[in-house]
């Protein structure tokens, strides 16, 4: 009996661009499903945008738009770059959704009725001057281990230490350098110790691989936290019920994203969502990386035992991708970005690598740009589409297109191809993909060696017919193995189905035979990759990260684009005048700023600059400065600040003031 199956992979960030990272699990993810459907299984594959959270609030303001606008854009870049992949979703939601407010506030509700909310005051970091509390990663300081300067709040990247943030020598804030006070706000928190019994049987039952129960174990071990699942305004979220400024962690929200892309393809496709998500008729899997274990085998099925919802049969966790055996590394050019690579490579070479690679364990793998090379032309191009045009072209233009018989040769080759079915189902369906591809590789090469020893290229002198008796195996050939690669490379499937003129290319194919059929004429499969497209892939990620901002990665920073077009109408509304520095004189309570007064011409104006890393108050007075001097004044913590003057460089210490021609008159309009 067909099996019923949803399947979900990890919501995206809508802060950033999908790369090569994140494209192991969509692949993983999407082969799998595939593989379910060739196997005549239902399928639904759900996904979605993560969108809420203090990054996506910050790359908004610093890109001049709303967080909605964002995510809008995000989701199509993010939809875009999936479906070049050719990674098919059932539907790919958002969690900044109608649905996924409803089941927010529904689990949150119901966890509460359940007495597994709690309130507890916390003490937090809070900038004044953003008028925000601050995230861990929002606050940067000198770490207090090793005195390394500028380390996020939570850990130093130079010794690893981890700590709190309150730990910080010399504390400011990352967006605008103001020194963080300390707030003391109520929180609420998810009791997850309720439900450790619970989820020690869950873990104990296979719920998922043996490794990531031990590390389980581990987390057990040290004793279950009670978990901070709010926020304070302003923040980018849902509002918990009956709160004004507080709003649902990230977190929270984002694994009910699932539920919620779930509903929202069963509202569109008249399904019964209680069926499809709560029922035992459908089995549900969940990937994810292993960096998000915490929350999806302590955190999400908590919640979901607490509110009367079903948990996963199974949480299926990969490994990260290095490249080269280190880190993706924006210097070293190795963060590609899915759309970067869509521009030099096809997509089914980076399909087929991966699933060279992957296993169901959850050991990082690596992306080797010679072995990655070396293997998309020995395979894809050398073994089987070597095979379809060593037999295609042939075929067509000396048989007329016309398959024959086949004879005991052809015979037993094919059946040993065919008999390796039910191992490579097996393979696939135990994400065994590198299994798979071995199988599959050494299937090519007996098929390959059947070529050489009966030379169709010979015999199609003296004898036509015996050619076509070995063409016809060989194109069997090609078409089982076809039907065993499709999950991973659905296009060449596409194309070796037009070619050899058939319909579907099912596994229940397998053990059919195409004898005395007419074949389409052939089209090429694969190109063989050259060193030179690789190597400009990675240049040109080298060069798109250096005009970047800073950070980008997942929670941590901004979002990699440029801010809405400005037209020279918008442009020609900014006033730059020349200014003098009157006075400079430091900020009590603000190590980063400096308050100036400044000769614009007229009445003096006074600004707020953070430019104190830069620049002693004393070295100012007299300097000649460009002043955007129609700027709205802006109420800040610590005065007003009337215009801006501009500098450039990257912040801190490198801050370079843009100076005006020492002679130049105050007030003298630039622009
Ligand atoms: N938004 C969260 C997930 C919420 S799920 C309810 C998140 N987003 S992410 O964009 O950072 O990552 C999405 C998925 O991609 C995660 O499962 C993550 O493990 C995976 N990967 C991101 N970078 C990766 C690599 N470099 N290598 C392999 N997988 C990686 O986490
Ligand atoms: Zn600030």
């Amino acid at each position: 009996m067909a099996r019923k199956i949803v399947v979900t992979s990890a919501l995206p960030y809508a802060n950033g661009p999908i790369h090569i990272g994140h494209l192991v699990e969509y692949l993983q993810t999407d082969i799998w499903v595939r593989f379910q459907k060739l196997c005549g299984n239902q399928c639904l594959y759900f996904c979605a945008d993560d969108t809420h959270g203090t990054p996506v609030m910050m790359s908004a303001r610093a890109a001049n738009t709303t967080p909605e606008k964002l995510i809008e854009q995000m989701h199509k870049e993010h939809e875009a770059d999936f479906g070049s992949f050719h990674i098919e979703f059932d539907n790919y939601h958002t969690t900044h959704s109608p649905e996924n407010k409803h089941f927010s506030e529904l689990i949150f509700n119901r966890l509460d009725e359940a007495g597994s909310i709690i309130k507890r005051d916390v003490e937090q970091a809070y900038c004044d001057n953003c008028q925000m509390s601050l995230p861990d990663r929002y606050v940067r300081g000198t770490c207090p281990r090793c005195k390394a300067e500028d380390q996020y709040g939570d850990s130093c990247e130079v010794c690893s230490a981890t700590y709190q943030t309150t730990d910080l020598i010399n504390p400011y804030c990352a967006t605008c350098g103001a020194t963080p006070t300390s707030r003391i706000s109520e929180h609420y928190f998810f009791r997850l110790s309720d439900f450790e019994q619970q989820l020690r049987d869950l873990i104990a039952g296979g719920h998922t691989q043996k490794s990531v129960a031990n590390k389980l174990d581990e987390w057990f071990k040290a004793g279950l936290k009670d978990w901070d699942i709010s926020r304070d305004g302003p923040y980018f979220g849902f509002k918990i019920p009956g709160e004004e400024n507080k709003y649902f962690y990230v977190w929270l929200d984002a694994p009910i994203g699932y539920m919620a892309s779930a509903q929202n393809y069963c509202d569109r496709n008249n399904l019964d969502f209680e069926e499809v998500w709560n029922s035992k008729e459908y089995e549900l899997y969940h990937f994810i990386g292993k960096d998000i274990m915490y929350f999806h085998a302590l955190f999400w099925p908590a919640m979901l035992i607490g509110s009367g919802f079903k948990t996963a049969n199974k949480l299926f966790v990969h490994g990260f991708l290095t490249v080269g055996g280190e880190k993706m590394s924006k210097s070293r050019g190795t963060f590609i970005k899915a759309s970067t690579y869509l521009k030099h490579l096809n997509p089914e070479y980076l399909r087929y690598y991966y699933a060279s690679k992957l296993t169901n364990s959850i050991d990082d793998i690596d992306l080797g740009i010679e072995d990655f090379i070396s293997r998309t032309n020995s395979d894809l191009v050398g073994k089987f589409a070597n095979l379809a045009s060593r037999s295609g072209p042939m075929l067509a233009k000396r048989l007329d297109g016309q398959l024959g018989q086949l004879d005991s040769d052809g015979r037993q080759l094919i059946d040993k191809l065919a008999g390796a079915k039910d191992r490579i189902i097996q393979d696939y369906e135990q994400r065994n993909f590198a299994s798979v591809v071995r199988t599959i590789v050494a299937l090519a090469d007996d098929a390959n060696r059947y070529v050489e020893v009966n030379q169709p290229w010979t015999t199609v002198k003296t004898d036509l017919e015996k050619t076509r008796v070995t063409l016809t195996a060989v194109i069997n050939a090609v078409r089982i193995l076809t039907i065993y690669l499709k999950p991973i490379l659905p296009k060449y499937a596409e194309k070796v189905a037009t070619f050899l003129n058939v319909a579907g290319l099912q596994f229940a194919d397998v053990g059919t035979v195409l004898e005395n059929h007419k074949i389409n004429d052939f089209e090429r499969l694969f190109e063989r990759i050259d060193e030179e497209q690789v190597n400009t892939m990675i240049e040109e990620s080298k060069e798109s990260q250096a005009a970047q901002p800073a950070g980008g990665e997942a929670e941590s920073g901004t979002a990699e684009q440029f801010k809405p077009e400005c037209t020279i109408e918008d442009f020609a509304k900014i006033d730059l005048r020349i200014a003098r520095v009157i006075k400079a004189e430091p900020v009590e309570g603000a190590d980063r700023l400096l308050r100036l007064e400044l000769d614009v011409g007229g009445p003096q104006r006074a600004v707020l600059a953070g430019i104190a890393m830069a620049y002693k108050p004393e070295e100012l007075v007299g300097k000649t400065v460009v002043y955007f001097a129609n700027l709205k004044p802006r109420k800040m913590k610590f005065g007003l600040s009337e215009g801006m003057i501009l500098a450039s460089g990257a912040g801190g210490k490198d801050v370079f003031l843009l100076s005006a021609d020492p002679g130049a008159q105050p007030g003298q309009q630039i622009l």
